[in-house]
């Protein structure tokens, strides 16, 4: 494994849920050395005959609770590795995916990306023993992170998602560098629409402005296309850009849509937001 890879450790009681992460792109990375990708057993850390994770809920209630003693020893284990060189306090970031978390974002996997060492704690049924976490918190950074508002069964496969998110930016994961900066989110906006030959299929033909190889007018329709599609499907992206970031032809296309500034000028506002 090369000095500088990105060491990430995945603590769940489905170890198999994370096979994928041998696959296509992110297996690569791991073969080629640029992610040390580690996956533990959490009923390893149990020493019971049935090799029991959790629990009934003190104060009652419906299901069960991920019991403190396993995660306290599996961390335990975790932390007793030699750090990667990278990582300065020899500690990892813990990241522990939940509905109740701050959601994961673009710019929060560029930075995850950026770290030495991440681990990550699957936690299943109705959750994990809050002392688990104060314990955490007071030998690591502790993250708790969530994909959307939605419930999934576990962390796992929220945990997919997220290692692909980070990966994929790290030097080397991806051959062209260049397709990372022309997609969704990066720019604050959604992806303008792409196509391919043939030039006609099922008497569907090719925006005209595409065939112009006209660079200039190629990618003013682009940008237009993706404030069309950010407008319909997450106008909470346009309102959080500071009106600054638009150009003279992004305001036109945005009034067309039937935007139109704040009183201040600094932000956009939605059509709806104009009639109350
Ligand atoms: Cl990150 N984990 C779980 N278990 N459920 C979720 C989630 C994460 N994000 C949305 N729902």
């Amino acid at each position: 494994m090369s000095a500088g890879a990105l060491r990430l450790d995945v603590l769940t009681i489905f170890p198999d849920y994370l096979q994928p992460l041998g696959l296509s792109l992110i297996g690569r990375a791991r073969e080629q050395g640029l992610l040390d990708l580690r996956v533990h057993d959490l009923r390893d850390f149990t020493h019971d005959r049935h090799r029991t994770v959790d629990d009934t809920p003190y104060g009652g209630g419906a299901g069960m609770v991920m019991r403190p003693e396993p995660w306290g020893e599996a961390l335990d284990h975790v932390l007793a590795d030699p750090p990667p060189a990278a990582a300065p306090d020899g500690v990892p970031h813990l990241i522990v995916p939940g509905p109740g978390g701050a959601p994961f974002t673009q710019a929060m996997a560029r930075e995850l990306a950026a770290e030495p060492w991440i681990a990550f704690a699957c936690g299943r049924y109705e959750g994990i023993d809050e002392r688990v976490y104060d314990e955490a918190r007071e030998r690591m950074p502790v993250s708790v992170v969530s994909l959307g508002d939605y419930v999934l069964n576990g962390g796992e496969v929220a945990v997919l998602a997220m290692v692909e998110a980070i990966a994929r930016l790290i030097p080397g994961v991806i051959g062209n560098a260049d397709s990372l900066v022309e997609e969704s989110h990066e720019d604050g906006l959604l992806e303008y629409p792409v196509y391919t030959k043939p030039p006609l299929w099922r008497g569907r033909g090719i925006p005209e402005v595409l065939l112009s190889g006209h660079h200039g007018r190629i990618a003013r329709w682009r940008r237009d296309e993706a404030f069309r599609r950010t407008a319909l499907h997450r106008p909470d992206l346009i309102e959080r850009c500071e009106a600054s970031g638009f150009d003279k032809k992004d305001r036109e296309m945005l009034s067309i849509l039937g935007w139109s500034p704040s009183p201040d000028g600094r932000f956009w506002r939605r059509p709806e937001a104009v009639e109350e």
